[in-house]
């Protein structure tokens, strides 16, 4: 059950939404709201914001919040006939009061296990009985880790098929100083264009204008470099083969009211998806997918191994 200590603490939010802070002794922390099951905040020992929240974002429910990491099930986009990006963005999820045991969290003291089932209300809209766990836990370094479960908990002996992406926004000093490494060269549909089939050329992803990508079959491995601030994002990924990259750029941010006017220029979503081939669950079958992210304070690239080694240019 949900019980406070050095690492985890439960309080209230903005509009007194219900909240978690995690923290590591190395000093990073992480915040996450029962609403939408959403990580708002993860700070460097700095407590430097890692994660860009928009300054308009609205928490008000239903509304989804704008910024951090918001969970898009159990559709991405307006691919079928959900509401965009689907309902668990939206819904007051549980602490999870049991668990199951995750194995690759094991060393972290700093998590916090959430839960969402379909409502009544649900069924109506999506009529697929399931379970999700998330568990956020931050490592002993820092790295933000996010793990899903979801199980077929229908006792109608169907299968249900879904989409997901963890919509993650980092925080970026300048976009026209960032690039992504990891997609080059790979296919992708492009948002903007009907999602039709490309494939990507160059060396790196760089951003002078909107982009709405779903590159395919990526890497378990994509770094975001930002320049200005001698730092790289690491992203890694577990049962999520595609990645969604996406900045409004001026004239869609100004159309949206939770979102500032200029602020496209300090914000990149990439997004550890699976969209191309949603997965399919049969009764009682259960779906793992898993996001890691840490920071490293130096110019990074690709063909790296460990980042950790990368000499500090900064
Ligand atoms: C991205 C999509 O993942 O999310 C974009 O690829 C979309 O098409 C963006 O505009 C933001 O979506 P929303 O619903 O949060 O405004």
């Amino acid at each position: 059950m949900a019980s406070d200590n050095v690492f985890v603490e439960h309080c209230k939010g903005i509009n007194g939404l219900d909240k978690v802070i995690l923290r590591e002794t190395r000093g990073y922390s992480a915040e996450v709201y029962l609403f939408g099951g959403q990580v708002t905040s993860w700070k460097n020992e700095h407590r430097e914001e890692l994660l860009f929240l928009s300054t308009k974002a609205i928490f008000q429910p239903p509304k989804a919040i704008r910024g951090g990491i918001p969970i898009c099930f159990p559709q991405f986009g307006n691919m079928d006939s959900l509401e965009q990006h689907g309902f668990a963005r939206n819904r007051l999820w549980s602490v999870d009061p049991d668990p199951p045991p995750c194995s690759s969290h094991a060393s972290s003291r700093a998590s916090v296990d959430l839960i969402l089932r379909n409502s009544e209300e649900e069924l109506k809209i999506w009529p697929h009985r399931f379970e999700f766990r998330l568990r956020v836990a931050l490592s002993p370094a820092g790295d933000l880790m996010l793990t899903s479960r979801i199980r077929n908990t229908g006792t109608d002996g169907k299968p249900f098929r879904f989409t997901f992406a963890y919509h993650t926004y980092f925080s970026v000093s300048d976009i026209s100083e960032v690039r992504v490494e990891g997609l080059e060269t790979l296919d992708y549909l492009d948002n903007l264009q009907n999602r039709k089939r490309f494939t990507e050329q160059g060396d790196a992803i760089t951003f002078e204008s909107e982009v709405d990508k779903i590159y395919l079959s990526t890497p378990t491995k994509i770094a975001i470099l930002d320049h200005e601030r001698k730092r790289t994002f690491e992203l890694r990924k577990d049962g999520l083969p595609d990645a969604v990259v996406w900045n409004p750029w001026d004239k869609k941010a100004k159309a949206m009211a939770d979102f500032g006017d200029e602020e496209y220029k300090h914000m990149l979503c990439v997004e550890a998806a699976c969209v191309e081939n949603p997965i399919t669950l049969k009764p009682s079958e259960e779906w793992r997918g898993r996001q890691e992210i840490l920071v490293v304070p130096s110019s990074y690239c690709s063909g790296h191994l460990d980042p950790r080694r990368v000499t500090f240019t900064g």
